[in-house]
């Protein structure tokens, strides 16, 4: 027996972007949602079944509304589940007192280099065991579903050697496993060079390259490989090597680029053909250029520079060049504590010049492409995993006019009710 079927019935707007799932969207083609007024979606076995004009699934469906569960979203809009590209998912502890001394003028990197930043994580993560690690990061997860994402990719990189970066991975594939919620993950090694490599950072990036990332695709634990590439971190010739040997086993390419200075990563990204690179708050034109050309998409973090209090990445111009641009919380524990969507679509409006139909796009298909996941979520199609967001707002615009509130009535994953 599949599961029962779900009506959702009348909507006001039906967000469809429907045409989005070869490719991510760029320029204009950002701002075509193709909204069905008054729409309806039928949902089955976990998919969808069909979608458009109430009157046309009426006719279609009227011998069996009987079996179905009709959810009635007379005055809301029902939306793709919003997909979050970019997060730190698996970590324990928290970072408060970090800041609280950023806000008297401590910066980022110093904290970071005096030992604090990833490096206070890396320690609390390291002590922590399997379960305490598994509900931590649970509880982010059911934050998440709440707020209306329903696929969320997640990144190791506060183990830094090979025991605890695997023990981050393994809780990733249990929540995966055990939660509704989608997980993809990705393997980070190098999102730090660990106090005991100072003096030799070489030596960790060979680690990394020579048993860290076979071992992790050998274990099938993640498909991406990200780097932080940053002045005081990794160089863009260390990220290139680290990304290419993630390539040779499996691992697609992923890169944070230019946050807090310029640093020729968004170059890196489109000379290793990454499939995005992700803050470029300081990338130069010359790197976005670069990206539009290689079709890397730009996943934007809003939140983090709001967090960090720094200038937002460019987004408006980034759209006018070509880029691709998705959106994400970046949900960390130090540079961006939050599992919000919602409040990075106000920022990603509000700081970055994106209007309410991009940043819609951008948490949508585009960040399901980020993962590699248009062909399944993202937009609202035919054949396309059933994952539905209600959201208890007239129109769209208005998800971005009535900032800093959380719209999500009702979240379906996998043709199911989750929250409501
Ligand atoms: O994406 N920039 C590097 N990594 C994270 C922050 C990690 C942390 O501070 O714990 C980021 O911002
Ligand atoms: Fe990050």
């Amino acid at each position: 027996m599949g599961k029962q079927a779900l009506f959702i019935r009348h909507a006001n707007e039906v967000i469809t972007l429907k045409g989005s799932s070869e490719k991510p969207m760029t320029k204009e083609q950002m701002e075509e949602l193709h909204i069905v007024k008054g729409g309806s979606v039928w949902l089955e076995d976990g998919k969808i079944h069909a979608v458009g004009p109430d009157e046309e699934l009426l006719a279609t469906y009227q011998a069996r509304l009987e079996e179905a569960e009709v959810i009635d979203a007379t005055g809301q809009v029902v939306a793709p589940g919003f997909v979050d590209p970019h997060t730190h998912l698996v970590f324990a502890g928290s970072r408060e007192n970090e800041f609280n001394m950023r806000l008297q003028g401590s910066s980022y990197m110093d904290i970071m280099n005096a030992g604090g930043g990833i490096h206070a994580t890396t320690s609390a993560t390291r002590e922590a065991d399997h379960e305490q690690l598994y509900t931590e990061s649970k509880r982010r997860l059911d934050k998440f579903l709440v707020h209306g994402v329903t696929t969320i990719e997640a990144k190791s990189g506060y183990g830094l050697s090979l025991e605890h970066e695997l023990k981050q991975l393994e809780v990733a594939k249990r929540l995966n496993d055990s939660h509704c919620m989608d997980i993809v993950s990705t393997f980070m090694g190098a999102h730090a060079v660990p106090g005991d490599y100072k003096e030799n950072p070489e030596q960790f990036v060979d680690l990394v390259i020579n048993e860290m990332i076979p071992k992790v695709a050998e274990l099938g634990l993640a498909e991406f490989n990200d780097v932080f590439c940053e002045h005081g971190v990794f160089t863009p010739e260390q990220s290139k090597r680290i990304l290419e040997a993630g390539r040779k086993h499996g691992l697609q390419p992923k890169i944070h680029a230019d946050e807090i200075e310029p640093y020729g990563g968004a170059e890196t990204a489109a000379e290793v053909g990454a499939v995005s690179a992700d803050h470029l708050l300081k990338a130069s034109d010359e790197g976005m250029k670069m990206m539009a050309e290689k079709g890397v998409i730009a996943v934007l973090l809003p939140g983090t520079a709001f967090f960090l209090m720094a200038e937002s990445a460019n987004g408006r111009k980034m759209i006018d060049a070509g880029v691709p641009v998705a959106l994400s919380t970046d949900c960390n524990p130090g540079s961006s504590p939050t599992v919000s969507l919602p409040l990075i679509m106000n920022l990603g409006c509000l700081k970055m010049g994106m209007t309410p139909a991009e940043v819609i796009t951008a948490t949508t298909i585009n960040a399901a492409h980020a993962i590699n996941r248009g062909h399944e979520v993202g937009s609202i199609e035919v054949g396309k995993k059933a994952d539905l967001v209600i959201l208890d707002v007239p129109n769209y615009m208005q998800l971005q006019y009535h900032y800093g509130v959380n719209h999500t009535k009702t979240v379906i994953k996998n043709g199911e009710v989750v929250v409501d």
